[in-house]
């Protein structure tokens, strides 16, 4: 694996040495020490979970990490990331973990023949891709459901602008689940092959093992409106809506009260969005060890 971008470039066997390095790192049975490796962190976005847990992924591997402060570089002063990055490789970097608010811009940087020797690594492109948040989550869903083929996920909120919910598509496609869309039409996007889209939230979450809430992104809207108090009357998971059965999970940060109640947060149910925070170290490690032992540098 030269590099991240998207789960798209990843085949069922690249996954599953993933997750197989992350469980060796968990279970504290693999140590790695990348000593003389130099990793630059660009947070374009604004990040506590996946910024931080790539930090703690790099101090449990003795990686030297440097992040990379937007706002008082020279990106300030005109200069292009081809440059920016160009200098920062000068300097002795080795990988780049970037979250950029750019769908492309990742994809374009690690196809340029110029940083043929670099790696780089997706924190979250735009709407597009957010591969190491795939990867956590297929790791959460693996600790409950050991085989995943016919299990049912329903992924529901702000489908439209979720860079999560494509990666974990594309992800979860290649391991036979049954993938289920819930949201209102405007938040729903572009249909994806192989997805069933729904609009009432009692039919998606029948028979669903999994369900996966997403932030409603406001940030991200551009001509799209939507009446909240509709949204929480018809879609909010809370203890009248929630399947007994099911397990929840959120990438966050979440909407506390609008896409689930701050109760069903605070029961038993809401304990697997702190795994998936706390599974994404063991992913960050697994992919960072993973890129750096195929390439060697
Ligand atoms: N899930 C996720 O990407 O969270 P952050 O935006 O806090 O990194």
């Amino acid at each position: 694996m030269k590099h991240l971008i998207k789960i798209e470039d990843l085949t069922v066997d690249d996954i599953n040495n993933i997750y197989e390095c992350a469980c060796a790192f968990e279970r504290g049975e693999k140590k790695a020490n990348f000593k003389d490796k130099y990793v630059c962190n660009m947070f374009f976005e604004n990040s506590t979970r996946t910024k931080l847990s790539f930090e703690m992924a790099q101090s449990k591997i003795n990686i030297n990490k440097f992040n990379f402060e937007a706002n008082v570089s020279s990106i300030n002063k005109g200069e292009d990331m081809f440059d920016t990055i160009n200098n920062l490789v000068a300097i002795g970097m080795d990988a780049f973990v970037l979250r950029h608010k750019d769908d492309n811009l990742i994809q374009e940087l690690s196809k340029m023949s110029y940083f043929k020797e670099i790696s780089f690594v997706n924190a979250g492109s735009g709407k597009s891709a957010h591969p190491t948040q795939a990867l956590l989550d297929f790791y959460t869903i693996k600790s409950y459901f050991s085989d995943l083929k016919g299990k049912t996920i329903t992924i529901t909120g702000d489908i439209a602008h979720s860079r999560v919910a494509k990666s974990n598509i594309a992800l979860l496609k290649k391991f036979y689940m049954n993938i289920r869309c819930l949201a209102p039409i405007e938040l729903q996007g572009e249909k994806i092959e192989g997805v069933d889209y729904y609009t009432s939230l009692k039919e998606a979450f029948e028979g669903s093992d999994i369900i996966m809430a997403l932030r409603i992104q406001k940030e991200r809207f551009e001509n799209e409106t939507l009446n909240l108090d509709d949204y929480i009357k018809n879609y909010q998971i809370n203890e009248n809506t929630m399947p007994d059965n099911a397990i929840l999970m959120h990438p966050g940060p979440i909407n506390k009260d609008i896409e689930i109640s701050s109760s069903l947060l605070n029961s038993n149910k809401g304990e697997t969005i702190l795994k998936q925070t706390q599974n994404g170290v063991f992913i960050r490690m697994a992919v960072l060890n993973n890129i750096i032992e195929t390439r060697g540098f």
